[in-house]
């Protein structure tokens, strides 16, 4: 039994960033995104005696296998399947290098929860993994879906939260150029920096208060595909999910000097009249927004700035999908 998978990275334009309630891994605030074509993530599931998982090649144990398997339970769970669960070797490979700080965990939690929903048999359907996918990283709920995908808040005591399609990748054709301001990799992953946020920043609550207006105004600027209005609420919703995790005690710094830079360069392009717009996740790289026919020149722009080793150029893409089964 052999069972592939594919999905991909997706960019945030409203910021997911805080759990309401982290048992059941609920956002306490609505994000919306946009999954990306061209990098992909292929997962392989194959009968074993025992879980395995191989990452790019290389083995890995404790913790992402541990991950791997709880997944694949929730799935045999959710099925409400009797009898032991059978056990898998997972094989995933990224064909887009994690120090680009395109979060890989999104594209890798999308790709099992098909690959593992085929390989068990559980033909849950796509919402379900979407819920299934986002318990297990939130951000993993939306690349089930291509285009651009909306992830509701949780409200307390929600079983059930799967993102939702709000349109597919062909309804805008926006254009992603991320400046990669270094090879390393991240100092505080998302789950340990947004929980340090929660409990510590003095300005979390103004965070989650903002956020549902936000990303109310992406939502409206992505339907009209109206980039003048998608600038303001991205930069912003950036710009204030950092300055809550920038409070936190210890603070988190997750820009460099390059990042800053990269900051000033976007702005001072669209003063010209380009139309680019920046957001930074939980790394110091920066993903600027432009339409097709200013990214030839915003790509240039960007390579030109001292301390960015190199651009990605990314796309709307699609949902996560099964691609071999038997
Ligand atoms: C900054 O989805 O990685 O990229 O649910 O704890 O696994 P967990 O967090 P994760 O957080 C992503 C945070 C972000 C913003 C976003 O993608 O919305």
């Amino acid at each position: 039994m052999s069972h592939v998978a594919v999905a991909h990275p997706n960019i945030a334009l409203a910021k997911y960033w805080g759990k309401r309630d982290r048992g059941r891994n609920l956002p306490a605030v609505p994000s919306l995104s946009v999954t990306l074509g061209g990098m992909t993530t292929t997962t392989r599931l194959t009968t074993a005696d025992v879980d395995a998982l191989w990452l790019d090649g290389t083995e890995r144990a404790g913790r992402p296998l541990e991950r791997v398997s709880a997944m694949l339970d929730l799935l045999w769970s959710e099925a409400a399947r009797a009898g032991a669960r059978p056990r898998a070797c997972v094989e995933s490979r990224n064909d887009f290098p994690t120090a680009a700080g395109l979060a890989s965990s999104a594209s890798a939690f999308a790709a099992l929860a098909v690959a593992g929903d085929g390989f068990l048999g559980t033909a849950l359907g796509v919402e379900r993994l979407s819920c299934i996918a986002r318990r297990v990283s939130a951000s993993a709920g939306r690349s089930l879906f291509g285009g651009f995908v909306e992830l509701p808040a949780g409200a307390p005591g929600d079983a059930h939260l799967p993102a939702a399609p709000l349109a597919p990748p062909e309804h805008w054709d926006l254009r992603l150029v991320v400046a990669v301001t270094t090879e390393g990799a991240k100092d505080v992953g998302s789950t340990e920096g947004m929980n340090r946020t929660t409990e510590t920043s003095p300005f979390y609550a103004a965070w989650v208060d903002a956020a549902p207006a936000l990303a109310r105004r992406v939502r409206e600027a992505v339907v009209a595909r109206d980039f003048e209005a998608l600038v303001a609420p991205v930069e912003q919703s950036a710009l204030a999910m950092h300055a809550s995790a920038i409070a936190a005690d210890p603070g988190l710094l997750y820009w460099n000097g390059t990042t800053v830079e990269v900051l000033r360069a976007v702005r001072r392009l669209r003063a010209g009249g380009v139309p680019a717009c920046f957001t930074i996740d939980a790394g110091p790289h920066v993903k600027v927004l432009t339409l097709p026919e200013a990214e030839g020149e915003v790509t240039r722009a960007m390579s030109e700035l001292p301390g960015v080793l190199r651009t990605i150029s990314a796309r709307p893409g699609g949902g996560a999908r099964l691609v071999e089964a038997g």
